[in-house]
């Protein structure tokens, strides 16, 4: 008997339990069976497409219909897994703006929505919440504020951003967050956070002590052999094993 669907409710609930959350990403439809097959509960479409998949250099030229997409190539393959889909550069810079972007999201297939934030977008998430779209933060290092900040920096090493961080996660709870990704956050920062919200933190470059883990896949497994990562070593050569396998092909005949 196939396992029951994975929704928010359950992943909120693995913290309870004290099981580790496992996540990564994907923009189609084959990464998507291997992942669920493999048993990972929760898979992120994210706006790392852009840079991933797209080749833009961040993640700032993703747009919703790029997001759309990638999404129905996911949901095609039907995945146990909780798919969350990432609501891209200034699609939710006002509460109507986000909850239109995320049942665009929903409809192409999402079954959560993420963004990037915590106080200053809390109206907009209380709306998503409202309208019974289940939400997941995504605090400390911003990729989407990268041209802002001029580029992407840890977080939570000064006083005012460790404060900062603890009331953007309790804002996230308050507002009905179902989760929240810490990106790039100091470990024992990411740990009190851990500590202190009673939703699951999913940690990425964030030390070991978050409840879960995530990974833009393609960094798991080296497939993106031109860039190099300090929080990810690839655990699979990809690139160089595709391309000993082309060149060995282009020599058979
Ligand atoms: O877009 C993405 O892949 C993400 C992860 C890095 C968490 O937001």
């Amino acid at each position: 008997m196939r396992p029951a669907k994975v929704t928010a409710e359950v992943i909120r609930a693995m913290k309870g339990r004290g099981e580790k959350i496992a996540a990564l990403t994907a923009y189609d439809f084959p990464m998507t069976r291997l992942l669920d097959e493999a048993g990972i509960p929760f898979i992120l479409v994210g706006d790392s497409l852009g840079m991933v998949v797209l080749g833009f250099p961040d993640t700032t030229h993703v747009t919703v219909p790029d997001m759309e997409h990638h999404l129905r190539a996911v949901a095609r393959a039907k995945p146990r897994a909780l798919v969350v889909a990432d609501l891209p550069f200034r699609s939710y810079e006002n509460a109507p703006a986000a909850v239109e972007n995320a049942r665009r999201l929903v409809t192409a297939g999402a079954e959560a929505v993420k963004a990037e934030g915590g106080r200053e977008i809390i109206e907009q998430v209380r709306a998503i919440v409202s309208a019974g779209i289940p939400f997941c933060g995504h605090l400390g290092m911003l990729p989407q504020h990268v041209l802002e900040e001029g580029g992407y920096r840890v977080k939570g090493r000064r006083e005012s951003e460790h404060q900062a961080l603890l009331a953007d996660a309790d804002a996230l709870v308050n507002a009905g967050a179902f989760a929240v990704v810490l990106e790039l956050v100091t470990s024992p920062v990411a740990r009190e956070i851990s500590q202190r919200i009673p939703i699951p933190t999913i940690g990425i470059g964030s030390g070991p002590d978050c409840d879960g883990q995530i990974l833009v896949t393609p960094d798991l497994l080296g497939m993106l052999p031109w860039f190099s990562l300090k929080h990810v070593k690839p655990k699979l050569n990809a690139a160089e094993q595709m391309r000993a396998v082309i060149t060995e092909w282009k020599k058979s005949f």
